[in-house]
């Protein structure tokens, strides 16, 4: 997985590759496209057709259907705002990697119940930040974290510089690649 995760939301399917290629100028080569709006499945196939190369997964994907729908799209991974056991299961099924929410400890040992030890922390200004990560990190050694929720260039850096931090999500890396490249 690439350290950055940018969070896609594609309202016209006609956008998707005009972001896809923003973000390949940008030297991003990951997008997560997210069930926020109608085309999501739609913008993750036509992204996969266009960008076989770049990493093209699903996000905000709350439900098994949705799940089931990202990866037909062809999604190679899958990230959640919380914790699904159902996601978590059709995931493990298809050997795709999930990325659930996970912000406490009994959430944490949740995904750790699901043989999960990669989480995303979102929204991560709101619970405590890179202060928050550190403490979680204490008891919780395995698990690294995917910071998402108010990260931009002002905390991006401190964040990639915790050992934990798996990778960090974000909508501000779309913005700045179509702000360059479109
Ligand atoms: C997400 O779903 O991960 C967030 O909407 C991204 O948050 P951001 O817009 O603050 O980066």
């Amino acid at each position: 997985m690439d350290k950055l995760i940018p969070v896609v939301v594609i309202k016209e399917l006609s956008e998707t590759e005009k972001v896809m290629k923003a973000l390949q100028n940008h030297g991003i080569n990951c997008a997560e496209i997210t069930f926020r709006t109608a085309c999501a499945a739609d913008a993750i196939a036509l992204a996969c057709e266009k960008f076989p190369d770049m990493n093209v997964g699903a996000g905000t994907v709350i439900n098994a259907e949705q799940c089931k729908a990202a990866l037909a799209a062809g999604a190679k991974f899958i990230v959640s705002p919380g914790l699904s056991v159902d996601v978590a299961k059709v995931c493990k099924e298809n050997d795709v990697p999930y990325y659930p929410g996970c912000v406490t400890p009994t959430e944490i040992m949740q995904a750790l119940d699901l043989g999960i030890t990669i989480v995303k922390f979102f929204p991560a200004n709101v619970y405590g930040g890179l202060k928050a990560l550190k403490a979680l990190s204490a008891p919780f050694p395995q698990i690294k974290f995917i910071p998402t929720g108010g990260v931009d260039r002002s905390n991006l850096d401190e964040f990639l510089a915790f050992e934990k931090v798996y990778a960090v999500g974000g909508s501000f890396m779309v913005k700045e690649a179509l702000d360059k490249y479109n």
